[in-house]
C-alpha cells in the first residue's frame, strides 16, 4: 500500500471495517460497532497483562476447574468478564459463548433477538501468563438464528461457514488485532499513546509453502502412525524448522506470517484433539482460508465440521495449502 505520508492518515479499525464493506448498510454499521467493542476488550486485557506481577489478580490460578477440566487462571476470568461487560453496553449481542462458561451468557436487555452472538476464547495460551510469554484472545461472530427461548443455543451448532467475522488479539511485544469479515485478513497494531488500533497490514496472504512445522512433539507417543510418518518425514528432510510456543494464537500468527503448518492432532487421551471448534479452530480456519491457506481435521475441511456440542474439540492441521496437503497425504496413505 502507498506509504502514508502523515500519521494523521492512520486507519483506525472502525474506519477500516466500514471501508471493507464499501457501504454504510445496517450490517456494516453493526460489524464496525462490534469490532470497536472487541478493540475495547483487547485494550483492557492488554493493559491488565502489562501490570502482571505489579498488581494483584493477574498472575496465578483461581483454584477452580472449568468445563474443559482445566485449572482456571485469574486472567481467564478477568478477560472472560471484560468481553461480557463491553458487549453489555453494545445492544448488538444477546449471547456470549466462551471456553470459560459451560452455557452461554445471555444479556437479557438485548435478548431474545440480539442479532449477534460472540463466541470467544478470552485468554488463549494461559499457561504462558505467569512466564510473561505471548498469549492471545480468539473471537468469532455469528448471527443469532431464531429466539433460543430455551437457552440451549442450538443455532450455534452449525459449521464454520456461518461465521460472519473472526479474529484474534496477540498480546506480544506489541498488541495486535487480526480480523476478517470475509474480505481478506487485516492486522492492526495498538498504539498505546493513542489508545487506538492502527492498520499495519492489509490482505495478509499466507505463502503456499513455508519452512515451519508447529506441533507439541511431546505427544509423539500418543499419535496415530500417520502423524508419526509425517514427523519422521520432516525430521529427515532439509528445509524444515520447528517452532512451538504453547499458545495457539502466537503459533498461528507465525504460520500466517511466514508459512508452514500448525498441528494439534488427536491423541490417545484426546482422540478429537485438545482445541475447541467454535472459539478456537473454526475462527482460525476462517482466517486461514481468507489468507489463501487451508484448515483440516486431517480427513475433513475444518470449515465443514458441524459440532454436536458447544465445547466440541477437533483435531487441527492449519496453514499453507501445500503443507496441509502433505500432512493429509500421510493420513490418506494409512486410511
Ligand atoms: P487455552 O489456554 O485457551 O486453554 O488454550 C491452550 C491451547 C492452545 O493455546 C495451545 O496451542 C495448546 O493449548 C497447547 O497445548 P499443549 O500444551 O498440549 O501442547
Ligand atoms: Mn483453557
Ligand atoms: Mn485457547
Ligand atoms: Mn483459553
Amino acid at each position: 500500500a502507498q506509504e502514508r505520508t502523515l500519521d494523521r492518515d492512520c486507519t483506525t479499525l472502525s474506519r477500516h471495517v466500514l471501508q471493507q464493506l464499501q457501504s454504510f448498510s445496517a450490517e456494516a454499521q453493526d460489524l464496525s460497532a462490534l469490532m470497536t467493542r472487541i478493540a475495547l476488550a483487547a485494550k483492557l486485557i492488554s493493559r491488565r497483562l502489562s501490570r502482571a506481577g505489579l498488581v494483584e489478580g493477574v498472575l496465578g490460578v483461581t483454584g477452580t476447574v472449568n468445563v474443559q477440566g482445566e485449572s482456571v487462571k485469574k486472567m481467564d476470568i478477568y478477560a472472560n468478564d471484560v468481553f461480557i461487560s463491553v458487549f453489555k453496553q453494545s445492544g448488538l449481542v444477546c449471547r456470549l459463548a466462551s471456553e470459560e462458561m459451560e452455557k452461554p451468557y445471555y444479556i437479557p436487555e438485548n435478548c431474545p433477538i440480539g442479532r449477534y452472538t460472540l463466541l470467544y476464547d478470552p485468554i488463549d495460551g494461559s499457561s504462558n501468563i505467569d512466564i510473561n510469554l505471548n498469549i492471545g484472545s480468539i473471537f468469532s461472530i455469528r448471527k443469532q438464528e431464531g429466539d433460543d427461548l430455551n437457552g440451549e443455543a442450538e443455532d450455534l451448532l452449525q459449521n464454520g461457514q456461518k461465521q460472519i467475522a473472526a479474529g484474534y488479539i496477540l498480546y506480544g511485544p506489541s498488541t495486535m488485532l487480526v480480523y476478517s469479515i470475509g474480505t481478506g485478513v487485516h492486522s492492526f497494531t495498538l498504539d498505546p499513546s493513542l489508545g487506538e488500533f492502527i492498520l499495519s497490514k492489509e490482505n495478509m496472504q499466507v505463502p503456499d509453502h513455508g519452512p515451519i512445522y508447529s506441533v507439541n512433539e511431546g505427544n509423539f507417543w500418543q499419535w496415530d502412525e500417520s502423524i508419526r510418518d509425517y514427523i519422521r518425514y520432516v525430521h529427515r528432510h532439509e528445509g524444515y524448522t520447528a517452532r512451538y510456543s504453547g499458545a495457539l494464537v502466537g503459533d498461528f500468527h507465525r504460520i500466517l506470517s511466514q508459512g508452514g503448518v500448525f498441528l494439534y492432532p488427536g491423541t490417545l487421551k484426546k482422540p478429537e484433539g485438545k482445541l475447541r471448534l467454535l472459539y478456537e479452530t473454526a475462527p482460525l480456519a476462517f482466517l486461514m482460508e481468507q489468507a489463501g491457506g487451508r484448515a483440516s481435521t486431517g480427513t475433513q475441511n475444518l470449515m465443514e465440521v458441524v459440532p454436536k456440542a458447544l465445547h466440541q474439540r477437533t483435531p487441527l492441521i492449519i496453514g499453507s495449502k501445500e503443507d496441509v496437503a502433505l500432512v493429509e497425504s500421510f493420513i490418506q496413505e494409512r486410511a
